[in-house]
């Protein structure tokens, strides 16, 4: 959903930042943003748009439509619970029980529910909705071409470490990835489902941390199909993507493994040292556009390096993103039973 709404954005900026320069209507109905908040053009003039209440969108895109809410002036309620007591993902769909709502035709003629939200228009005295309307150099819009980061933290859950990483990433509007041991889930939904409506990636660390190399076929397939459940059940979304214990691989675990494999550029050996001064100097001091970044979550002393390590990032320019985010922005094409160890320009 997320990229849908980043390549959405696009769109719209550029038919918005087209019809500036041509001086003609070359304008499309869609997201637009206004520093770091959305809002939803009603129409082709971006002279309308939805306001107070929920409105079911994007069904063009993949068949699938998502609820989301729009305040009464317009932009999307995000990362909070609406007036009538839903809580909104940070990207503003409607989440119940752990899960994004999605709508999609179950037969023919079938049409989509309607939403209750208004069409607010300019000419009533609003002034919202301009044609000006430019992303922010910071926030959920993903510029391609600026530099970015994928920080990715491994072996979690863990509460302690794993919440003061959101509340630095939070501050700083990043996101991260997050690749998590399946059996450790069941007790830490709390934590899990606070990944997911803060716009993180939750992904497969393999059900038990098994070294996949060790395993037969049978035994490989068993640790990411029940990791990948074990993480669901938890925290209502399914993981797209795999990194293996240790990063350990061979021929038959990658032909066992049908899920894009995350491997990485940037070793902190968090986990060995456990000294933030070395984790933050790994990070900081080789740090290229489209960087995988390895820590975990496991400690309180990566949790203290990233509240350096993020807000240096920023101010140097990154766009802190998920490892979906980065692929996607990048034009890769995530695969199956393929490794990736960084999303280079
Ligand atoms: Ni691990």
């Amino acid at each position: 959903m997320k990229r849908w709404l980043v390549n959405a954005a696009l769109t719209a900026a550029l038919a918005a930042v087209m019809t500036m320069a041509m001086g003609t209507a070359a304008f499309a109905d869609g997201w637009m943003q206004e520093g770091d908040k959305w809002w939803y053009a009603a129409d082709d003039t971006g002279e309308s748009w939805y306001a107070d209440g929920w409105k079911w969108l994007d069904a063009d895109k993949d068949g699938k439509a998502e609820c989301y809410y729009f305040g009464a002036d317009g932009y999307l309620v995000a990362g909070t619970r609406t007036p009538d007591g839903y809580d909104v993902t940070a990207d503003g769909a409607w989440i119940e029980n752990g899960v994004v709502q999605t709508w999609a035709p179950k037969g023919p003629g079938e049409t989509m529910p309607e939403g209750n939200a208004k069409v607010v228009s300019s000419a009533d005295g609003n002034t919202r909705g301009s044609l000006s309307a430019q992303p922010a150099a910071a926030g959920r819009y993903i510029d391609p071409a600026q530099p970015m980061v994928a920080l990715t933290f491994d072996d979690g859950p863990q509460m302690t470490a794993g919440n003061s990483i959101m509340d630095t990433l939070a501050a700083y509007g990043g996101k991260a990835t997050f690749f998590l041991v399946g059996d450790r889930c069941a007790a830490r939904t709390e934590e899990l489902k606070r990944m997911v409506a803060e716009g993180h990636e939750v992904a497969n660390h393999t059900y038990q941390h098994k070294y996949l190399q060790n395993l037969d076929a049978q035994g490989i397939q068993y640790q990411i199909s029940q990791g990948s459940a074990a993480i669901e059940a938890a925290s209502g979304a399914a993981p797209a993507l795999v990194r293996l214990p240790g990063g350990n691989n061979n021929a038959t675990v990658v032909a066992n493994v049908n899920y894009p494999m995350i491997q990485w550029s940037i070793d902190t050996l968090d986990w060995k040292h456990r000294d933030p001064q070395k984790t933050i100097e790994a990070v900081l001091g080789s740090v290229q556009d489209g960087d995988i970044v390895l820590m975990h979550e496991l400690y309180n002393e990566t949790a203290a390096a990233v509240q350096t390590i993020v807000p240096e990032l920023v101010a140097r320019g990154y766009q802190l993103v998920t490892v979906s985010e980065m692929a996607a922005a990048r034009g890769v094409q995530l695969m199956p039973n393929q490794l990736y160890y960084s999303f280079r320009p």
